[in-house]
């Protein structure tokens, strides 16, 4: 594997899958260099640089916009997934396409297996799961959730802004999942790759949290008083969000952890290491 095409590639987890390439010829190509809705751009990009592997990033992660405009959530989500895979058929490339927590309606009461049927409840989770069906069988297909790093907006940063500006902050406690770090995903993903591990594999930190548990465990980590924040029904947002979420979005890293493969750490250790980066 020396040649690697990344999509989405200024993500947050585009752009810690080309750093976990380092020592490959990695192909960033950010949303300004690839439009992956524009079939002819991605066939021209992939057939003219003939990489062994294309990890497909990009997406149109916007969950509550997606709601006011699926057209453009299935054309880049979906439509946009099936020119990538086209193009690395085309060029006998090894397809990584990044998928979400959002393919599931949440009601599961345990965690969910790679296994278990999807049933999304917002477009971006069908626009995600119409990707899924546009990989073939000779890819691998990484689901994770709530995902946090240094780059680009995520949820930390939005809490660690919020504790500056106010004294009290509040938090749905009937959301759980697995905050995953990006910086974590990335070599797990090159790993899948280099591999070439078919299937779908479940990725994300371990630990499981609200979001209401998880802000005070950022406030707690920032050596801020975690007695700031304040539990909530998401009944109760104002305004409420037009995407649902699932409520059960905690998703077993069984194919990992069956196959015997390393599972990434507790979700505390990457969270410390991002305040420590954040806050220098
Ligand atoms: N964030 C999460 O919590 C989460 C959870 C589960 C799965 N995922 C999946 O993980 C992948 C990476 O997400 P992320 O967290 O890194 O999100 P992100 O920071 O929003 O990165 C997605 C990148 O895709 C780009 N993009 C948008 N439209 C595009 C298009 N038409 N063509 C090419 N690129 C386009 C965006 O560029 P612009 O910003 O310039 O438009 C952005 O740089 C996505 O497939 C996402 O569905 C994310």
């Amino acid at each position: 594997m020396t040649r690697v095409l990344v999509t989405g590639a200024g993500g947050q987890i585009g752009r810690e899958v080309v750093d976990a390439f380092a020592g490959h010829e990695v192909l960033a190509a950010d949303h300004a260099t690839l439009d992956v809705s524009d079939r002819d751009s991605v066939l021209q990009a992939i057939t003219s640089s003939a990489p062994d592997a294309v990890v497909h990033a990009g997406a149109w992660t916007a969950v509550d916009a997606c709601e006011g405009d699926p057209d453009r959530a299935f054309r880049v989500n979906s439509l946009g997934t099936r020119n990538v895979a086209e193009g690395a058929r085309r060029v006998g490339a090894w397809l990584c396409y990044l998928s979400t927590d959002y393919v599931f309606d949440g009601t599961k009461p345990e965690p969910y297996l790679e296994w278990d049927r999807p049933n999304p409840v917002s477009v971006y989770g069908r626009s995600k799961l119409g990707g899924e069906h546009e990989i073939g069988r000779d890819a691998t297909i990484v689901r994770t959730s709530w995902v946090c790093g240094l780059h680009g907006n995520n949820m930390v940063k939005t809490i660690l802004r919020l504790a500056q500006e106010h004294e009290k902050l509040t938090f749905v406690d009937d959301q759980r999942g697995q905050p995953s770090f990006a910086d974590d995903l990335a070599p797990m993903i090159r790993r899948l790759v280099v591999d070439r591990r078919p299937g779908i594999f479940h990725v994300t930190n371990q630990g499981a949290v609200s979001w209401f548990e998880f802000a005070r465990t950022v406030l707690e980590v920032a050596d801020l008083d975690p007695g700031r924040v304040r539990p909530i029904a998401t009944a109760d947002l104002e305004p409420p969000r037009p995407a649902p979420r699932p409520a059960n979005s905690l998703l077993d890293n069984a194919a990992l952890r069956l196959a015997t493969l390393p599972l990434l750490p507790h979700y505390r250790e990457p969270l410390e290491r991002l305040v420590r980066e954040l806050q220098s």
